[in-house]
């Protein structure tokens, strides 16, 4: 039986730590919606970027459960205020997790090149004034700069650099951010990539996406094509169709 992530306590808050919303929830809902496949991975470093609360690597901790003995957790968050409230989430929770007050992963990018086989990212990504990101409130959880890409696109890189050959990524993304087009930036590192969430709220619609190093990309000038396409340029066809159809609904409601 599922663990009943709802019942993941609060214990602990601050005014400056974002509080589980939406979006961490969609994310978790993601993790939720994989979880057989999240056993079957057996994961060995699971690492959350911006872990606020500590909600999602709680969450994703109680989801691996048992199952993973083996897993070792890591979050990092930039607010040292989030570090402590996601340790005292985790804690009250029996989870063990390796914290670091940073930005993004500074600290962690040689220990970790390469290793990481799940990583679960809800960055922040409101579309805001440049000069509000990464500020020492609590608007730094959510103020994503231009097109809330700004620490989008600063974090990428750095997933990529940590995940290992068979890492994958679920990451939450805004339609504003233009996760197709993430997608296709993802793409050309040699990443599939899946919608596993897609909600729409009165204010945003939300998309959680999986990342996977898919080799058949990197095969793709190679590959035998099927009705002149490969499979994943199919895949990206089908992704493409998946985010169009929800932004025309959003359009018209
Ligand atoms: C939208 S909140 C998500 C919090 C939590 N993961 C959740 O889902 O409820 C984004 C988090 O990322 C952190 N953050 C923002 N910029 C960061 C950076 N450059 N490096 C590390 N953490 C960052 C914020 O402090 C905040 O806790």
């Amino acid at each position: 039986m599922p663990p009943r992530i709802a019942q993941i306590r609060l214990v602990s808050s601050h005014p400056q730590v974002y509080e589980p919303c939406d979006d961490s929830f969609a994310l978790v809902d993601a993790l939720l919606a994989d979880r057989s496949k999240l056993l079957d991975h057996h994961p060995s470093i699971c690492m959350e970027i911006g872990s606020g609360s500590g909600y999602v690597i709680t969450s994703l901790a109680l989801i691996l459960g048992s199952g993973s003995q083996n897993s070792h957790y890591f979050a990092t968050d930039m607010n040292p205020h989030a570090t402590k409230v996601t340790r005292e989430t985790l804690e009250a929770h029996g989870v063990h997790a390796e914290l670091l007050t940073t930005n993004i992963a500074s600290g962690l990018e040689k220990r970790l090149s390469g290793m990481v086989d799940l990583m679960v990212i809800n960055p922040p990504y409101v579309p805001t004034p440049e000069d509000e990101v990464g500020g020492s409130g609590l608007s730094s959880a959510w103020a994503g700069g231009e097109n809330g890409r700004s620490v989008i696109d600063k974090i990428l890189p750095v997933a990529d650099s940590l995940l290992s050959d068979k890492g994958w990524l679920y990451m939450l993304f805004l339609a504003e951010n233009d996760p197709l087009q993430i997608c296709l930036q993802m793409r050309d590192r040699g990443y599939g990539a899946k919608i596993i969430v897609q909600r729409s709220t009165e204010e945003e619609t939300l998309h959680v996406i999986k990342f996977w190093r898919d080799p058949d990309i990197q095969m793709e000038g190679n590959e035998s094509v099927s009705g002149g396409k490969t499979a994943p340029q199919r895949g990206l066809d089908f992704l493409r169709s998946q985010i169009s159809r929800l932004s025309f609904r959003e359009t018209r409601q």
